[in-house]
C-alpha cells in the first residue's frame, strides 16, 4: 500500500486542529498488527478530541477515533493471521496511540479482540466503546448484587450511544428501565429500545434532602453533576450506580448518607481499564446473550471519512441520538 486517508489531530500553539490527510504506515504509532479498517463509530470522547473541547490526546499529532474494526493485513504476533476479523476499542487509541478514523491501523496485538462469532464488523462498531461500556456496567453491577427484583434501572443520557445500548441490553436481561432524557421528542425511540418508562429531565425537581424517596433499583449514569448526585439519594438499599460519563459535568456533590444508611454502591466504570480476558469475554457476550436487539434502530446514520468532520458539534451540544457509524472500507 502506498498511502491512505486518516483524520488526524495536531496541536497548533494551544489549539488543537483536526483534518483529513494522507499518511503512510510508517507514520502510525508502532504496533505488531496491521489492520485494513472497515468501520469505526463516533463516541462523545471523539467529539471532545476532534473539537479540542476536552484534552483527550496525550501526545500530538495522533489519528483520532477510539474504536476500529477491520481485517488483519499482516501480523508479527502469532495470535493473529492475515484475514482475521478484529475489533479494538479504547486501549489508548486516540490518547497515546494512533486511532481508528483511518483506512489502516497499526496496533499492538494486546489491543485487539477477535470479532465474536455473533457480530459483523459493522455491528461491532455500532456497539463500539459506547456499547461495550454499557455491557461492562451491567457486568459490574451484577457482580455487586444487582438483579431485576431490586427495581427499575434509571439510564441517563438515554438517547446517546451508551444510553441507547444500555436500555437495550438491560431490558433484554429482564430489568425494567426508565430512560431519563433531555429530549421531549425521544419517547417513542426510547420505548422502542426497551424502556418501560421515559422521564424528561428538563425542569425535574431533583430535591435537596440527603436521602430522597428510594425509587431506583440502580442506575447507569452518563451525565455526572446534579443528576448523579440525585441518583445517589434515590437508589434503593443495596442498589448500584454505574458512573460512566460526565456529559453534564465532572462535579459530584452528595453526602455519605446513601452509602452508609442504604448500602448504595457507586461503581466507577473505566472501559479502558478492563483486563484483557474480561474484555474478550464481554465482547463474546455482546455477540450472544448481550447482543443489542435493536442495533439497526440505534444506528442513526453512516458517514464516510469526508462526512466525519461535520459530525462532532452535535455531540458537544447534546443533539445526538443513537450511534453514528464511520465507513472506512
Ligand atoms: N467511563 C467510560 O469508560 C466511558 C466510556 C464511554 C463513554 N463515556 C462517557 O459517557 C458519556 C456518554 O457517552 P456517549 O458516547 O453515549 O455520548 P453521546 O452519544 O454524545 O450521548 C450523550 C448523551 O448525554 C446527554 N447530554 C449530552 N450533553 C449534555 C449536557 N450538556 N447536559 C446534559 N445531558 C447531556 C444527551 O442525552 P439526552 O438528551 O437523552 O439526555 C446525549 O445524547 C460521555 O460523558 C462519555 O465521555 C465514558
Amino acid at each position: 500500500m502506498k498511502d491512505f486517508r486518516a483524520f488526524r489531530v495536531h496541536l497548533d500553539g494551544d489549539r488543537s486542529v483536526a483534518r483529513l490527510e494522507r499518511l503512510r504506515l510508517d507514520e502510525l504509532s508502532a504496533g505488531d498488527v496491521v489492520i485494513r479498517a472497515a468501520w469505526s463509530g463516533i463516541n462523545y470522547k471523539d467529539a471532545l478530541a476532534a473539537t479540542g473541547k476536552g484534552r483527550i490526546l496525550r501526545r500530538y499529532p495522533l489519528v483520532a477515533g477510539v474504536d476500529v474494526a477491520g481485517t488483519v493485513e499482516s501480523s508479527a504476533d502469532p495470535r493473529f493471521r492475515p484475514g482475521d476479523a478484529v475489533v479494538a476499542c479504547g486501549c489508548g487509541l486516540s490518547e497515546t496511540h494512533d486511532g481508528g478514523f483511518s483506512e489502516y491501523a497499526r496496533l499492538p496485538a494486546d489491543f485487539l479482540n477477535p470479532l465474536p462469532p455473533g457480530l459483523s464488523l459493522r455491528e461491532a462498531m455500532a456497539i463500539g466503546t459506547a456499547g461495550f461500556t454499557a455491557a461492562y456496567a451491567l457486568h459490574r453491577m451484577e457482580q455487586n448484587g444487582q438483579h431485576p427484583g431490586l427495581g427499575p434501572i434509571a439510564v441517563t443520557g438515554a438517547t446517546g450511544g451508551v444510553g441507547s445500548v444500555a436500555i437495550d441490553i438491560f431490558s433484554r436481561q429482564g430489568y425494567r428501565v426508565t430512560a431519563l432524557t433531555h429530549k421531549p421528542g425521544a419517547e417513542q425511540y426510547l420505548r422502542s429500545l426497551g424502556a418501560s418508562a421515559v422521564q424528561v429531565l428538563d425542569g425535574t425537581a431533583l430535591g435537596t434532602r440527603p436521602l430522597e424517596k428510594a425509587v431506583w433499583g440502580g442506575a447507569v449514569d452518563n451525565l455526572g453533576g446534579s443528576v448523579l448526585a440525585w441518583l445517589t439519594r434515590s437508589v434503593v438499599p443495596l442498589g448500584n450506580i454505574a458512573s460512566i460519563g460526565l456529559a453534564a459535568g465532572p462535579q459530584l456533590e452528595t453526602t455519605v448518607m446513601p452509602f452508609i444508611l442504604r448500602g448504595v454502591s457507586l461503581l466507577g466504570i473505566s472501559s479502558g481499564d478492563v483486563p484483557r480476558e474480561l474484555r474478550i469475554a464481554l465482547w463474546q457476550r455482546l455477540g450472544a446473550d448481550l447482543k443489542p436487539a435493536h442495533l439497526e434502530r440505534i444506528i442513526d446514520r453512516e458517514v464516510d471519512l469526508d462526512g466525519l468532520p461535520a459530525c462532532f458539534d452535535a455531540y458537544i451540544d447534546g443533539r445526538v441520538t443513537g450511534r453514528t457509524l464511520v465507513r472506512l472500507g
